[in-house]
């Protein structure tokens, strides 16, 4: 079959990685791409978030079945247009994606399940929601209630703190996402993530995952969108993914379908979990990145044969073929990251790498310039591993990534920390 992915970042790189491997796969494309992805599949550039381009284009060159990679084309309704069109696709409805784009919706949604998270309130005037985060104290977390790149989150220690994100948020610096503000207890433990498949009515987990968001080792400095991650996260036993799964996601899935927009894609839950039990902290209605580069390496082939099953209505006979492995990844960012940042720097060494079923560098923020791959982005590059033990796979990793010649790249030294102590 033909198959079109939307997005140009490791997630997506990772996921064609897996997707090519897989007999079914005659032409993968991927719209945009990167100079990773375009060494592996076919690159195509129109507006992914358009609904109406992405339906063109599907029509033109026969695609059989199309992956959504990121939130925006979701949030936007482009898996709506596709099925319309009569086109098989993973990913949720604009309706179901409102688990992710929007903080109130799921809280209310939580609320209507008895799901454990965090108590919070829903607020459009700055006075009323000062007035609750005096009465509650600190520390207490503060939410723009929209998409804010996962930017819109500030986690106050005092109450002042607090009152000036709220300042801040109705005072327009993360545009229309904080015209509405969600107040939360500030939840303690350790966070992880569960990723399970959903095709409407069932749902079936395909992995856990730990992102380290802060920039630098030890977990120190501003936060990112992920510099590293591994699989599994041992933090989420079996038992606690259990309790997740009862208390929390298969009831949201029900709930969904039961307000009549049927939950379709990969649900990403962002759980703290503390003296064994799991409380939701965020849903995700894709994979994470750097979280999906794990997961692929580990699943390999079977994701795509997963995700057909999610899209067609398949997963309650579906089963993964789990083996007892680990994978991490580094994330190689340009220097600067996440503030302001040079593009356009070389790349060395990656010739050299011989990327196999173990050991692969996903791209992320890549171009291909006169045969020389230069970095467009924050985050550049994936340094992925798979190993029979986490040691194994960080220490591989690691080789990989000393043996690219980069100079205005850096990376974090410690991925892996929580779980190898
Ligand atoms: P979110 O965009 O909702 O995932 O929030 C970003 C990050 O802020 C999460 O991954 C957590 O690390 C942290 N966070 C969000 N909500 C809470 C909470 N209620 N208590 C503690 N930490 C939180
Ligand atoms: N790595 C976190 C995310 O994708 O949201």
């Amino acid at each position: 079959m033909n198959i079109l992915i939307l997005g140009g970042g490791g997630r997506e790189h990772s996921l064609a990685w897996a997707v090519v491997q897989n007999p079914k796969c005659d032409r993968l494309v991927v719209a945009p791409g990167n100079a990773g992805l375009s060494q592996i599949s076919d690159c195509a550039n129109f507006d992914i978030n358009d609904g109406g381009a992405v339906v063109t284009f599907v029509e033109e060159e026969s695609i059989d079945f199309v992956i959504i990679g990121p939130e925006a084309p979701l949030a936007a309704g482009v898996a709506d247009r596709l099925r319309d069109a009569g086109i098989a696709v993973f990913g949720p409805s604009q309706a179901a994606a409102a688990l992710e784009a929007s903080k109130a919706f799921t809280k209310e949604i939580c609320a209507a399940v008895d799901a454990p998270t965090a108590a919070y309130g829903h607020f459009t005037d700055a006075a009323a929601a000062k007035a609750h985060v005096t009465a509650q104290g600190a520390p207490i977390v503060v939410k723009a209630d929209g998409l804010a790149a996962g930017k819109g989150v500030i986690i106050a220690e005092t109450v002042a703190q607090a009152h000036a994100a709220i300042d801040d948020m109705f005072g327009g610096e993360f545009g229309a996402a904080g015209a509405e503000v969600v107040i939360e207890e500030f939840m303690d433990g350790e966070e992880a993530s569960f990723f399970v498949l959903c095709d409407g009515t069932d749902v079936l987990p395909i992995g856990t995952a730990q992102d380290h968001k802060r920039v630098g080792d030890g977990d120190t400095g501003p936060n990112t969108g992920g510099m590293g991650a591994y699989s599994p996260a041992p933090v989420l036993t079996d038992q606690i993914a259990e309790i997740a799964l009862r208390d929390i996601i298969t009831p949201t899935m029900a709930e969904m379908a039961r307000r009549g927009m049927p939950y379709q894609g990969v649900l990403y839950a962002g759980l703290m979990i503390k003296d064994g039990q799991p409380r939701l902290v965020e849903y995700n209605v894709r994979f994470g990145d750097p979280e999906c580069q794990v997961l692929m390496m580990r699943l390999g082939a079977q994701a795509l044969d997963l995700m057909l099953a999610a899209a067609h209505g398949g997963l309650r006979d579906a089963r993964v073929n789990w083996a007892d492995d680990h994978a991490l990844t580094v994330v190689m960012a340009a220097k600067g990251y996440p503030g302001s940042y040079d593009k356009g720097s070389v790349i060395g060494g990656l010739d050299a790498i011989e990327g196999d079923s173990s050991n692969m560098v996903f791209h992320a923020g890549t171009a291909s310039e006169g045969g020389q791959v230069i970095a467009t982005g924050g985050r550049v590059l994936n340094v992925t591993a798979r190993g029979a033990t986490l040691a194994d796979a960080q220490a591989r990793a690691y080789a990989m990534v000393d043996s690219i010649d980069w100079s205005d790249g850096f990376c974090r030294r410690d991925i892996g920390w929580r779980a190898l102590g």
